[in-house]
């Protein structure tokens, strides 16, 4: 006979998340935030209570998988309905920013419709859905700070590498992009607050914090004095946190990357050797049109910067092809900056006209075939550099922070300073520390390795000569 639940009161929360690492940290805090009211997460979304579907908008098809997802809810919801069972479905993130009330419409199964800005109310949205029956939506964007309104990080084990949000919405509306409709004005938290949550985060069992922002070097947090903290003052300061080994900071836009901030590349050694920095266009034609308002002169200024702080930087970054006017012409010189960026990485999209966005109506759409072939060529000159980047590191001693288990029995899995996973032998113990790996062979998208031994990586990282 099966065993009766702990507790038969608790009710049961599954989250789906879709696009960035944002809405990775966002369905965290919602799950932290529906904690208290007795939901507990299941991976099973056909034995919950709550399903929040937690979306993407960027791109069309981002924005599409959300219905699809939404029809397989429903029927579930439908068949706990028979057996007497309620179930309610949110939809969060960036799709119900940008289509609120219209999701209802098209997808009627849906009870609860709540914007990023508005996650501090969701606890109160879910016991008004339950008492009234009827949808409700949240897609203002409310004068008061979500963050003060959260509950605090709750307790328990966390995983060793860890996200925290610094910076939020964007004001720099690039011509494609929906963003700044979807996350709303830039905003940066208290640095106090952020180095509240590293440490409590830190004593829980991360040693790794990425910080998050849309354009996360754009950071300038008020103080205790109310003077400006840039990321690079705020990185410092993570930096002195004992248990945090390790500090990544995504996204960054070549406009805010300010000489602080890339000297301490250079300077602090917990700060790893990654930066992904889009340069969207190669074609200063195209980056005008884009909104982006820098050519691609000043993007290889910066990167030479970064390179002479921190020689052995993997540099990764985000490509359109098929912008609206996109020529052939332009093409080639975004495959040429690609060429000369030697990237270690990089995440390549066709342009998708996103509704409400000043591209969207630009004449000259291109069509598909071409985004498609220029896609492929793009991909390949990519593949092709991360590759050597990778098969560079063989016979090097690479520090690696573990995260779990492996993909076969006996293996686990963990992360270089480049962000390159690392597969080696070993126990699950070494989940959580960071020990010495030399690097024997290099797979299309990781790395093998022998772990030297069991104990601590100590010293900083070292440069490349
Ligand atoms: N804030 C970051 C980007 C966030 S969106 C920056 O400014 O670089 C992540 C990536 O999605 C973008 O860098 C861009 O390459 C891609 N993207 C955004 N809108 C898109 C669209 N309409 N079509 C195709 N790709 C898009
Ligand atoms: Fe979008 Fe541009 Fe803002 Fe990045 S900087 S989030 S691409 S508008
Ligand atoms: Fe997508 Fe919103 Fe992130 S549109 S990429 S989930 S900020």
């Amino acid at each position: 006979m099966a065993q009766p639940p702990e507790n038969p009161l608790a009710k049961k929360l599954h989250i789906k998340t879709f696009g960035c690492q944002m809405n990775q940290y966002d369905s965290e805090r919602m799950a932290e935030a529906l904690a208290p009211e007795g939901y507990a997460l299941t991976g099973d979304a056909a034995e919950a209570d709550l399903v929040i579907l937690n979306t993407c908008h960027i791109r069309e098809k981002a924005a599409e998988k959300v219905y699809s997802e939404l029809g397989r809810v429903r029927l579930a919801k439908e068949r706990r309905r028979r057996e007497g069972r309620d179930t309610l479905i949110a939809v969060a993130g960036c799709v119900a920013q940008a289509e609120g009330q219209e999701i209802m419409a098209r997808a009627p199964a849906v009870d609860i419709v709540v914007g990023p800005q508005s996650y501090h109310r969701l606890a109160a949205l879910v016991a008004e859905a339950l008492a009234s029956g009827k949808g409700v939506v949240a897609t203002d964007f409310p004068a008061e700070d979500k963050f003060a309104h959260l509950p605090e990080r709750s307790p328990g084990k966390r995983r060793p590498s860890a996200f925290v949000t610094v910076q939020e919405g964007c004001d720099k509306f690039c011509t494609f992009c929906v963003v700044p409709y979807t996350r709303g004005a830039e905003y940066s938290r208290a640095p106090s607050e952020i180095i509240e949550e590293a440490e409590r985060l830190g004593a829980q069992g991360a040693r790794e914090i990425t910080l998050l922002g849309q354009n996360v070097n754009a950071y300038h947090g008020a103080g205790p004095n109310g003077s400006p903290w840039t990321l690079a003052r705020l990185l410092r300061r993570l930096a002195q946190v004992p248990s945090i080994a390790r500090l990544r900071y995504t996204t960054s836009h070549p406009l805010d990357m300010d000489e602080e901030l890339i000297s301490l590349f250079a300077d602090e050694p917990k700060l790893m050797p990654y930066l992904h920095l889009p340069f969207q266009s190669g074609s200063d034609r195209i980056l005008k049109a884009m909104n982006r308002r820098n050519t691609a002169a000043d993007y290889e200024a910066v990167i030479a910067k970064v390179r002479k702080a921190r020689p052995d930087i993997a540099l990764s970054t985000d490509i359109i092809v098929g912008f609206p006017g996109e020529t052939d012409r332009d093409f080639e010189a975004t495959m040429a900056l690609a060429a000369r960026a030697r990237l270690a990485q990089a995440f390549t999209f066709k342009y998708s006209a996103r509704p409400g966005t000043p591209a969207a109506g630009f004449p000259d759409q291109v069509p598909e075939a071409a985004k498609h072939e220029r896609l492929r060529a793009l991909q390949s000159l990519i593949d092709g550099q991360r590759r050597a980047f990778d098969r560079a590191m063989i016979g090097r001693r690479l520090p690696v922070l573990f995260e779990g288990k492996g993909r076969k029995p006996g293996q686990i899995a963990g992360r270089s300073p480049y962000l390159q996973p690392v597969y080696v032998e070993g126990s699950e113990a070494h989940v959580g520390q960071i020990a010495p790996v030399d690097i024997l062979a290099a797979s299309p998208n990781s790395l093998n390795g022998v772990m030297k031994s069991g104990f601590e990586w100590r010293e900083p990282v070292q440069a490349a000569e």
